[in-house]
Order: C-alpha cells, then structure tokens, then sequence
C-alpha cells in the first residue's frame, strides 16, 4: 500500500467548526464542494466504505451507495470496502448465516464492477489490529456521548430483541476503527451514518489533541453525502430487505417482472411526477428514469394516459435491461467460489498490513510499543 492522505490536504476547507454539527444540510453543502475537489484531485482522497452482511443487495443499495463508490473507483480514488461482520452481530438473525452472507455480499460486489485490483474488500474478523484500535478509542468517548447517538436509538426502538447488547451502544466507536485504521478521509453514507462519522471526527480530534504531541496521528474524515433520492419498496414503504419489498441484483427478469406487477400504484390514470402526493408512482418513474440516465419527468410523459400497467412495462423493462450485464456478472463469479475466496484472501493481507501500520503508530504515540 503506498502513502497514506493525512487530510485531504490544505486547500480544502476545514469543516471544523462548532457551528458544523453535521446537520444533514451542512453536510450537503461540504459535499458539494468535495465532489468539485475529486474531479479535480482524486489522488488525494481515500474511501473507506462498507456493509453489513445481512443478505442480498438491492435497488435500493444500487442507487443509494454502491453505484456511487464504483464511480469514485473509477475516478481513481483508493477504496476499502469493508464486510462489517462484526457490527452485523447486533442482529441476531442474520448472525446464523454469516459465510453465506458475506459471499452475497462479495458477488454483489463483483457484479457492479468494484475491482479488487484497485478496491480493499475486506472483512473486521479477520483485520486484529483493525479491531485493536476500538479499545482506546472507548476511552476517548463519554457514555453519555454513546447514548444519544440517533441511529442507535432508532435501531434499539425497531429491533425485536428482549435486550440491547453491550455492541449495540459500541459499534460507533467501532465503526470509527473502521474508517481510520486506513486513514481514509472520504467516507460515501447516508444520512443515517452521520452520527457514526461525526463521531468518528471527534474520535480523531481527541486521540491527536491527547496522543498527537501536535502532529495528527488521524485524519477528521469527511462524510459524501449522496444525492441520490430514496427508493421506495413495492408496497410504498422505503425498500429495505427487512419489509420483503425490495428488488435484489440478484432477481432474476421473470421475478423483477413479478415484483413490480405488484407494486403499489394509485388510481389516477394518467402518470406524472408527483413525489409528494403520488410518492409509488414517482418512485417507480425514478426507478426507471435511474436505469435509463433521464429524468423522470421525461419517463412519466413517455407514459402520459397509458396508466400504470403500462408504467410498470416500461419499469420493468428499465431494470431489467439496466441489470442485465451486472446479474450475467454475477452469475459468472456465483460459479467461481474458489475466485470469491481468493479476493477475500487478498483484501484482508491487504487491510491487515494497512491496520498494522496504523497500530504500530498508535502505539508509539501512546507510548505502548514495548
Ligand atoms: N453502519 C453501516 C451500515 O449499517 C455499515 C458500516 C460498517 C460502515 N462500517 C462502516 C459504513 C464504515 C461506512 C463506514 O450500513
């Protein structure tokens, strides 16, 4: 591996203010201005991105997130794709199958054009010093500061377990492990993830004021927020694997066919786009304006008093055309198990020569290299 980004270098503003609580707005604004320094410099950043392993990924995942870091791979930007086998241990049912959920995850990979050549896939179990770095890094953060973390609250308010595990409350400061073993200072998220990075700054900020003998050991990582708008699920909700009601890059034509048959619509004939008071009929026209590189007024005019089964021809006919090469992909490395293990092999020797290093650093900061 060669050299590591620091920050993103001088001429990028700092983001480091009190005013910045990485409201989702400010957030938005600072990506704008690092998309413009990508295109311009993509030498300077290093992404650290990644997933939970709980199954396949869908069109929501495409569209929100995995299309985007492709992108950035292939404006040349160094990636690490981290597998967070660890944190998916929050959730019990998906612990039970966790070698196939992480070879799904792998395939999916693969299939959207994440190159192992250029992109880390690694995963937390088997990167020690990666895992190492969470112990100190707990003594940097209050419980109080754990406790209020957003997302986790949503997630303990929707989970369906009698009791909330030590991890649920922790996995924060381990997802900070995640992004700075690698010092990667670019991280592509939701809005949902905000929390976990602005954590992950102030993990940073305090291990340098404390350890940094005014140097800094860790970069304060920027989030990217993507502006891709949300998918909606075939029944109207957002489409998470959970709800049943999401399009996998793994279904085939004949099943993306009947899962969007079935997809809730409305009554008014005549399509247009109308997030607001028409949000299933909008979302399926951003599905298919998505897969077809227009926009979705364009598709709903295309359309215009043909009603919604001829709506759902022209979806349907989008994704499948749009999935077409990444589920012959996928097919393709399905039958290639020993490939899929090798690439794993790979980026973890990869990502545990990265974590060794940083841990070497931490240590001699903090006085512990004995
Ligand atoms: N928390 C992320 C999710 O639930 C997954 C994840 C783990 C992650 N480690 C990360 C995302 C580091 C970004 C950076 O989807």
């Amino acid at each position: 591996m060669n050299t590591t980004p620091r920050s993103a270098g001088a001429d990028v503003p700092s983001s480091d203010s009190a005013a910045d609580e990485l409201g989702t707005s400010a957030a938005q604004a600072r990506s704008a201005v690092l998309e413009e320094l990508i295109l311009k410099d993509p030498g300077k950043f290093r992404v650290l991105t990644g997933d939970r392993p709980t199954g396949r990924l869908h069109l929501g995942h495409y569209f929100g997130t995995l299309h985007n870091r492709v992108r950035l791979q292939d404006l040349g930007v160094e990636m690490f794709v981290i597998i967070a086998d660890y944190q998916v241990l929050t959730d019990r049912d998906v612990a039970d199958n966790l070698t196939g959920h992480v070879e799904e995850l792998v395939l999916d990979y693969l299939a959207i054009g994440v190159d192992p050549a250029r992109s880390t896939i690694f995963t937390h179990s088997a990167v020690p010093a990666l895992n190492q770095l969470l112990l100190p890094f707990l003594s940097l953060v209050s419980v109080a500061e754990l406790n209020r973390n957003p997302t986790v609250k949503d997630e303990i308010a929707h989970s369906r377990q009698s009791s909330v595990s030590g991890l649920m409350f922790t996995y924060p400061a381990h997802q900070a492990a995640d992004i700075l073993f690698c010092k990667a200072n670019l991280v592509p998220v939701g809005q949902d993830q905000l929390p976990h990075l602005e954590l992950t700054r102030t993990i940073a900020r305090r291990f340098n004021d404390r350890y940094g003998n005014g140097a800094d050991v860790f970069p304060q990582p920027d989030a990217l927020l993507s502006n891709a708008p949300l998918l909606l699920g075939t029944d109207g909700t957002k489409m998470s694997k959970s709800r049943g009601n999401a399009i996998t890059l793994a279904a085939d034509a004949d099943e993306t066919a009947r899962l969007i048959k079935g997809a809730k619509t409305d009554s008014e004939r005549h399509i247009t786009y109308d997030p607001a008071t028409r949000p299933e009929v909008s979302s399926l026209l951003l599905l298919a304006a998505l897969c077809q590189n227009r926009t979705p007024q364009q598709v709903a005019d295309d359309i215009g008093s043909a009603g919604a089964a001829a709506l759902k021809r022209t979806v349907t006919e989008s994704v499948n055309e749009y999935l077409g090469p990444i589920r012959a992909r996928r097919t393709q490395y399905a039958q290639d198990r020993a490939y899929l293990r090798e690439t794993l092999r790979e980026g973890n020797e990869r990502a545990r020569a990265v974590a060794d290093s940083t841990l070497a650093g931490v240590r001699a900061a903090m006085n512990s290299d004995y």
